[in-house]
């Protein structure tokens, strides 16, 4: 799983510093927490590879910094957490993430509801607010920066599992 913390949208304050803080002093889904003591600083422009055995907490430390665990999987992530500037373990931060970290799970199929890259696109955008004929001159756009120009109406089911990747980042 990857996952990608965008610049734009952050607030100066934000930028001159980290762009993650996080320190879980636990995080879990039931009564035995999956993890303790941990954390995590990311600088702008750097790339950390997060390494352990099957089930030690991996994708749980992900879910736990955006907010997921507690808002959306009953479970409980406790410490302090600034994503770009964002506090995601309450609902108003968690509401925020989507504009500033973008998630790729491990099966992009599980991620991608939507006939088309367009579509897929259009569909956060819309949900977001944007008007029709602005939200598809920004996802074409989107789609560009992705490098996904010129598949924009395919079928999601033929495009590459690098290019699925790709699009689950740009929606
Ligand atoms: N939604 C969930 N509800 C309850 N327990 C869970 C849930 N998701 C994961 N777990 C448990 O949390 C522990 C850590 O799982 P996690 O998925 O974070 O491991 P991982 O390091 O990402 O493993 P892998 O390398 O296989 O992807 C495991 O014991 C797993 O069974
Ligand atoms: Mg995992």
């Amino acid at each position: 799983m990857w996952v990608v913390i965008s610049r734009s949208c952050i607030p100066f304050r934000v930028v001159i510093g980290l762009l993650l803080d996080a320190w879980i002093r636990e995080a879990g889904y039931g009564k035995e927490p999956v993890l303790k003591s941990v954390g995590l600083r990311l600088e702008e422009g750097e790339r950390v590879l997060v390494v352990g055995a099957s089930g030690s907490g991996k994708t749980t430390m992900m879910l736990a910094i955006a907010g997921v665990i507690v808002n959306l999987l009953g479970g409980v992530t406790r410490g302090r957490i600034s994503l770009a500037g964002i506090d995601p373990l309450t609902p108003t931060g968690f509401r925020q993430v989507p504009r500033v970290a973008g998630f790729v799970l491990q099966d992009p199929d599980k991620q991608l509801a939507m006939p088309t890259p367009l579509d897929e696109v259009l569909f956060t955008l819309e949900n977001l607010g944007w008007g029709e004929e602005e939200a598809s001159r920004r996802a074409r756009e989107v789609l560009a920066r992705f490098g996904l120009e010129g598949v924009e109406l395919e079928w999601v089911e033929n495009l590459s599992g690098g290019q699925k990747r790709r699009l689950t980042l740009a929606a």
